[in-house]
């Protein structure tokens, strides 16, 4: 007996292992792309289009805008801090009031605790929309000399900010003045009325 030929299939079987782990050989011609890659590509496109179109960050293909208004503090878009405004409004009112708020003892009355600073925010823009004239007592001690009306000075965002301002500082402490109540009171109460009852 041939001792070779008895372990052939062993040994073809060991040959074949060899050739099996080479690469395919290269094939002549083309063979399609897979569909399923191509599903693929289409998909991460569309995905990345809407994703895109869904952050566009500001950018708008319709108008040249270079510094959009949210991204600029100075932009039409961003109310002014009232406590900020009001303090620079503030400066008018100190040549009467003074910085302090304290007024000046018979000649202008005191804005600190004050309850027309502090109480009716309605009550605070009339004053300060239709001016005042005559005797007020302003805690407990009776001024009467005149202020100028601020109407046409101001508008009611500056005017809600003064407020403000005024509610906050030197110790007093009241709700910030929304600027809806400057406008609506400008809006009832005629110019050169009194500003409130009594008046
Ligand atoms: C030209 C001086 C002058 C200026 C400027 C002035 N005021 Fe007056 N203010 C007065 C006088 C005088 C009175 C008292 C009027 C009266 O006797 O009826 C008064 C009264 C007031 C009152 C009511 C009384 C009180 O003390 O609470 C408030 C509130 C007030 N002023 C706030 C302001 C604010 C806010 C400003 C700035 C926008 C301002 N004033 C600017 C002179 C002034």
């Amino acid at each position: 007996m041939n001792h070779d030929n008895e372990h052939l299939p062993d040994r073809i079987l060991s040959m074949h292992e060899q050739s099996v782990r080479e690469m395919e050989e290269p094939r002549d011609g083309v063979s399609p792309t897979p569909v399923s890659f191509l599903l693929m590509c289409f998909v991460l496109t569309a995905w990345g289009g809407y994703y895109i179109a869904d952050n566009p960050g500001n950018w708008s293909g319709t108008e040249y805008n270079p510094k959009p208004a949210n991204l600029t503090a100075a932009g039409p878009a961003v109310k002014e801090d009232p406590m900020v405004l009001g303090k620079q409004i503030f400066n008018v009112c100190a040549q009467c009031h003074q910085s302090t708020g304290a007024g000046v003892a018979g000649t202008y009355p005191p804005l600190v605790g004050s309850e027309y600073v502090t109480g009716d925010p309605s009550r605070f823009s009339a004053i300060l929309l239709n001016g005042l004239k005559g005797p007020i007592t302003v805690n407990g001690v009776v001024y009467s000399g005149e202020m100028p009306a601020w109407r046409d000075l101001y508008s009611d965002e500056e005017l809600a900010a003064v407020m403000t301002y005024a509610r906050n500082s030197w110790g007093n402490k009241a709700p910030p003045v929304p600027e809806a109540i400057a406008t609506k009171v400008r809006a009832d109460l005629p110019a050169g009325a009194p500003a409130f009852a009594g008046r």
